[in-house]
Parts: C-alpha cells; structure tokens; sequence
C-alpha cells in the first residue's frame, strides 16, 4: 500500500530535523502529503475507504505527538546554545568617553579662580532686555539691539532674547546681592556673527566682577596677571589696550602674549606678538546705579573673556568650529 511506503519516510523526516526551521518545514511537507492521501478517499470503495482512514488518522495521530515531542527537544537544544558562554573568548572593548575641552577648560577656569576667593554663578541663556541691555547702560538705539538683520542678537517671543554676553548675570547678581561681591560666571552666549575660524553663533565666555572699597584698575591686572599664570601654567604678560563698552569706564581690551610664538610674532597672534582674550573695565556708575549700589561707596571692575577662545590658546587648536563638529577624531585627543 502506498501509505504504508510513505509512512516511515514521513515518521523519520520529523525525526531527523536538525532545527527548528527545519522541523516546521518538515512538517509542513508530510501535512500536505497526508492530504493527497486523504483526497484519494473520495475515489475509492467504502470498505477500502473505510480502511485507509483509519490509518491516515492514526498517521497523523502519531505524526502530531511525535512532532511535538522532537519541537520541545530541538528548542531546548537551541535555548541550551543561546545560554552557552564561551570564557576564552575576549571581552568587548568598554569606550570610555572623556571631558569636551571646553568642559575641561571652565573646570579649569573655575577651579582658579576660586583659589582666587571668587564665587561660581550662574544664569540664564534665555534673557530679557533689561538685564542683557538696559541695565547694562546699552541704549534702545546700540546696533546690538536691532530687532531687524543688522543686529546680532537672536530675538524670541514677548521681547525674550538668546543672551549676548554673559555680563547679564552681572546685573542679576548686583541686584540680589549686597558689595563686597567677587563672582566669576561661565555661560553659553549667542549671536548672529558670521562663522569663521574665530567665530561661532554659540560660544563660550566668562564674565568676572569685583566689587569693594577702593577697587582700581591695579586690582583687575594682578587678578587677570594670576588667573593667566594659573590657567596656561606659566608666566604671561597682559596689555590693557583702551576700548568702549557702554557698561564700564574706563574699558579696554585684555591682550595676552601670544601663547604660541611667546610673543616674537607668528600667524595666529599675525606678527603682533599679542592675542585678545576679552574685554574689561571699571563698573559704570550707571549700571551701579540700575542695580541700587551707591557707586560713591562701592567701586568695581568687570571683565568678559571668550572661554572657548581661551580653550583653542590653551589646545592650541586652529578652528573654532571643531568644538561644535561632534568630530570623534578631534573629541579623543582630550
Ligand atoms: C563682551 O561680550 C563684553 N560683555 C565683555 C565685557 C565684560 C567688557 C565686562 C567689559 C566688562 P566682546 O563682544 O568683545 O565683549 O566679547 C568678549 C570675548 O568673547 C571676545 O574677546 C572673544 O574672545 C569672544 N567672542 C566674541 N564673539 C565671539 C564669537 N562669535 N565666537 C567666539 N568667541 C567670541
């Protein structure tokens, strides 16, 4: 009989499946040749009908168990192979990741100047025209608050603002606080400038202010003097050169000598021997004033430095753009 031929070839197809895959591909074969056998049924007479289904039901009786019993082995068998762990084979590298420079530079930043006995504070990237202008002294008509293209200054919603300068927090604090003050305030700033090796619309700086009895401009170059020295591990020569800025008087720039050539000229400091590290000054009245501190009584000065322009003197690195490049290559050398 046919059947009886095909039985035991069936019966040991299930039973020699090496897989699962193989198992249900297997069974799916002798299901579809089981019903070949079945509508043969149809063709032939009652009692032989009646002879041959029994002996397909049985075969599929037996078909099924023995299908189930071989599934349970071959998935104990697979789960056996995920669970083995081989301990010769070496353990996957663990990246360890390291600081951002800039991160490494404001801990830097930070970590002297509190040994120079100042304060850390904070405050916020989103301003109001107050602190970020007014009461900086900065008049409604500055270039810097152009609300059209000319300006630099990224306006948001209700006369909400992206800070310009970390000299905002100056204001906050002054306002909140009674002098004696010595603060030192690392932030993210935001301006429209034009991107170049210099130039990022998302920087960073650090803004100082002291403020006490008989404060002169003395008092800010030996801090910067020692801040400097601290910062780039050796001795720097500083050069206040006179500048204007709406909220201290007198202003300057801070010169540094060229960290690269040490001052004997060279491309980044272009010949000068001098490189600019931020802008300074002696508190404006005014802005005493704005923040209800008698500047008969109290006098100060304020500095801003560009934090991530300290971070290319410090790493010397060439372009300011690679800070922001998420480029891994760059990232791993700190
Ligand atoms: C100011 O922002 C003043 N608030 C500094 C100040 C504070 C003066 C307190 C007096 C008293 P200035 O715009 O020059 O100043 O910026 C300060 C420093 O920020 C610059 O010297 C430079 O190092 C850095 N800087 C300015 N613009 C950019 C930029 N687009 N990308 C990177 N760094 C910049």
């Amino acid at each position: 009989m046919e059947l009886e031929k095909e039985k035991e070839k069936i019966l040991r197809e299930i039973k020699e499946a090496k897989n699962l895959k193989e198992l249900e591909e297997s069974f799916k074969e002798v299901q579809n040749k089981i019903k070949t056998f079945t509508q043969k049924l149809k063709k032939i007479s009652l009692p032989q009908r009646k002879k041959l289904g029994k002996e397909i039901n049985e075969l599929k009786e037996k078909l099924e168990k023995e299908y189930l019993v071989k599934k349970e082995i071959l998935k104990e068998k697979e789960r056996k192979k995920e669970e083995f762990f081989d301990i010769t084979i070496p353990p996957k590298k663990i990246e360890i990741g390291s600081l951002h420079p800039i991160t490494l530079v404001k801990n830097k930043v930070e970590e002297v100047f509190q040994s120079l006995g100042f304060e850390i504070v904070l405050g916020p990237e989103i301003e109001d025209e107050w602190h970020n202008f007014d009461a900086l002294n900065i008049p409604s008509d500055h270039p810097a608050r152009d609300i059209l293209s000319l300006g630099k200054t990224f306006y948001l919603e209700n006369k909400k603002l992206m800070r310009t300068q970390t000299s905002s927090v100056q204001i906050r604090y002054m306002e909140k606080h009674n002098p004696p003050l010595k603060i030192v305030v690392p932030g993210k700033v935001f301006r429209k400038d034009a991107i170049d090796a210099t130039h990022e619309i998302e920087f960073w700086q650090t803004e100082g202010l002291m403020v006490d009895k008989g404060i002169s401009v003395a008092n800010f170059k030996e801090i910067m003097e020692e801040f400097l020295r601290k910062f780039f591990e050796k001795e720097m020569k500083i050069r206040l050169r006179p500048s204007y800025f709406p909220f201290t008087e007198p202003s300057f720039e801070v010169d540094i000598s060229c960290v690269i050539c040490g001052g004997s000229g060279c491309q980044t400091c272009k010949n000068t021997g001098w490189i600019e590290a931020g802008g300074a000054g002696m508190v404006h009245p005014q802005v005493f004033r704005n923040c209800k501190i008698d500047p008969k009584e109290w006098q100060g000065f304020a500095f801003g430095m560009g934090l991530t322009r300290l971070a290319m003197l410090k790493y010397k690195i060439p372009d300011i753009r690679y800070f922001n490049s998420g480029d891994l290559r760059f990232l791993k050398q700190f």
